[in-house]
């Protein structure tokens, strides 16, 4: 057996939380592999909605096993929220015994936070526009050799090592930034929800999916965030501090790459991105509005208003190619009802040459989009449950994008439901 990946091919937020959800029947583990709560899964079934943001989505189906593992870096106090809630929803996560949590995952402290969001006020006009979750500054512990990872809390020293690395990190802020907040609050919350978390089961993730293959059971890798997003292949530096292609799997998973079966990629009918960068088909204007109040395209974990734009198939191409893509999912095909015309990016003009990929540096000079107009449809498609029913123009759309992107469209998802996912192929 392999380990089947789904991720998103845009700049996040394409619906890969919606869709893992969809398809976790078909799984016997969800494994996340990298990110933290920086991410935002919403989910909608039975007129509920949740938003996770450690927790894999797969945690709603009886007989599915789910992991954090070790690519995803954990804020604990997140992570007892969300376990609350779900209690508190009817999900109890420890009498069900179906999380895992990797014990090489690394752990977010209260200061990592406050070292974000002390570097992004410094920043100012430039700032990367994080999430403010102190996802950067814990990955560079990481990288760094100085993290805290999930395994320790077990130990008898984590108190003096959580005591050692947040005086480094005060230290840091004093002769950095001046000053540092508060936060004995946090650190309360901080020891209380690592009392919970060592209650579920702490796991090596690489033996646990590994053992799960020979067995002949399936699994399904989450990632997080999205490949405009990829530390090495975003618009650097307007990235996330992980690797969220393929690649980002077997070492988020402790997957050999051998091991990789069918990967999924999502993206939007269109494009949105949030926070700061270059985001070559934006529309500043009425339809981007358009699309933003439509769309609801407001951030699910901090609730920030999402940058909006046209498809753009340079950058999908590019997120297809850096991750194998063998399966594409459209999302939020219902939102672009209504246009009489909608457009797809085919190329850039960029240093004064046309080009169809995705240069080096977007940064410092504009790629300027191409856009190709395209017919736009205007029935409703929330309830439609039969292929037989989808619009001829946006079948014609489809088949354009399969054309251009050389990859079927496997699912369309005409709302956030999760019965409203339709199979094309
Ligand atoms: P994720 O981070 O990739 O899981 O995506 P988010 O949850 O951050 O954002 C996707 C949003 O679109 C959520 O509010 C979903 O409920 C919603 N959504 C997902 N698929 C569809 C769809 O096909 N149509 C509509 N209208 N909403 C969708
Ligand atoms: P999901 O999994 C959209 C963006 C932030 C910022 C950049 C760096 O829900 O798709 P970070 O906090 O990671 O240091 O911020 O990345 N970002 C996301 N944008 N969806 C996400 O996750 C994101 N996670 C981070 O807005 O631009
Ligand atoms: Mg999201």
């Amino acid at each position: 057996m392999a380990v089947d990946v789904l991720l998103g091919l845009q700049w996040g937020d394409e619906g890969k939380g919606k869709i893992v959800d969809v398809l976790s029947a078909g799984y016997d583990l969800i494994a996340r592999f990298q990110g933290g709560p920086n991410a935002g899964h919403t989910l909608e079934f039975d007129g509920k909605k949740f938003v996770l943001n450690t927790i894999p989505s797969g945690i709603f189906f009886e007989n599915t096993m789910n992991l954090i593992g070790n690519g995803v870096v954990i804020d604990p106090i997140t992570l007892k929220k969300e376990i609350d809630k779900l209690k508190a929803a009817g999900h109890d996560l420890l009498a069900k015994k179906n999380l895992m949590i990797a014990k090489r995952a690394h752990l977010i402290l209260p200061t990592h936070q406050l070292l974000d969001a002390a570097s992004e006020k410094k920043m100012g006009e430039g700032k990367i526009g994080s999430t403010l979750k102190g996802i950067g500054p814990t990955y560079m512990d990481k990288t760094g050799r100085n993290g805290l990872r999930i395994g320790d809390i077990t130990l008898p020293d984590f108190k003096e090592r959580y005591q050692k690395l947040t005086d480094k990190h005060v230290s840091m802020l004093k002769a950095l930034y001046g000053e540092v907040d508060d936060f004995s609050e946090r650190e309360k919350a901080f020891f209380e929800a690592i009392e919970l978390i060592n209650q579920f089961e702490l796991v090596d993730s690489e033996h646990v999916v590994n053992k799960y293959l020979r067995k002949g059971k399936k699994v399904l890798a989450e990632g997080a965030q999205g490949t405009m997003l990829d530390i090495d292949f975003g618009s650097y530096p307007f990235v996330t501090s992980s690797n969220t292609t393929t690649a980002g799997a077997c070492t988020g998973l402790g997957v050999a790459p051998n091991k990789i079966g069918e990967v999924i990629g999502i993206f939007k009918a269109y494009c949105t991105r949030v926070g700061s960068g270059p985001f070559p088909t934006e529309l500043d204007n009425e339809t981007g509005e358009e699309l933003r109040q439509t769309g609801h395209e407001f951030g699910a974990t901090t609730g920030r208003p999402r940058r909006t734009g046209w498809i753009d198939l340079p950058a999908l191409k590019f997120a297809i190619m850096l991750n194998g893509v063998t399966q594409l999912v459209m999302t939020k095909a219902d939102i672009l009802s209504g246009f009489d015309k909608i457009y797809a990016c085919t190329h850039y003009n960029y240093l004064g040459e046309k080009i169809d990929y995705m240069p080096y540096d977007i940064c410092s000079a504009d790629a300027v989009p191409v856009l190709k107009e395209i017919d736009g449809w205007h029935e409703d498609l929330t309830g439609i449950t039969e292929v037989s029913q989808i619009p001829a123009k946006l079948k014609a759309y489809i088949e354009y994008l399969e054309a251009e992107l050389g990859v079927p469209v496997k699912y369309l998802s005409v709302g956030p439901d999760r019965v409203q996912t339709l199979i094309l192929h």
